[in-house]
């Protein structure tokens, strides 16, 4: 089905223990997410990422994401993120829709 970011953000409830996201984000447990895609990996000022992250190289696409929130220790090892991913493509989607609202400027 379409895209659904109101389920994404109950999706994000999973997240929400090391990442804020809105206008009043801060760094946690994990860097905040705002304009996730299209930001350059590990780039967030002010967050002490593993030597894992300060090494990639990459932008986040909704290519890539997918792929590393489907087990983020596998496509990155090393990472602080502890967390074991998400299985579903669906809920994915539409955790992305979520992410996207945050995304504008
Ligand atoms: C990094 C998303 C769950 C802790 C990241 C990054 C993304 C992300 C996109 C890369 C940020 C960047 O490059 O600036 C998510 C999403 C989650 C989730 C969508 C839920 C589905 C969690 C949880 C934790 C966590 C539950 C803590 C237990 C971290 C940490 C980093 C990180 C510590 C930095 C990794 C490092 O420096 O190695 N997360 N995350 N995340 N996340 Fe998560």
């Amino acid at each position: 089905g379409a895209a659904d970011p109101a389920a994404g953000e109950r999706i994000f409830a999973q997240c929400r223990a090391c990442h804020q996201i809105g206008p009043t984000a801060r760094n946690g447990v994990g860097p905040q997410l705002n304009g996730i895609f299209g930001r350059k990996a590990g780039s967030v000022a002010g967050f002490n990422y593993s030597p894992a992250y300060q090494a990639l190289n990459k932008v986040w696409d909704e290519d890539n994401f997918r792929v590393y929130i489907r087990n983020p220790r596998e496509v990155t090892p090393g990472t602080r993120m502890v967390f074991n991913g998400l299985r579903d493509e669906g809920q994915i989607t539409n955790l992305i829709a979520f992410l996207k609202q945050y995304n504008a400027e």
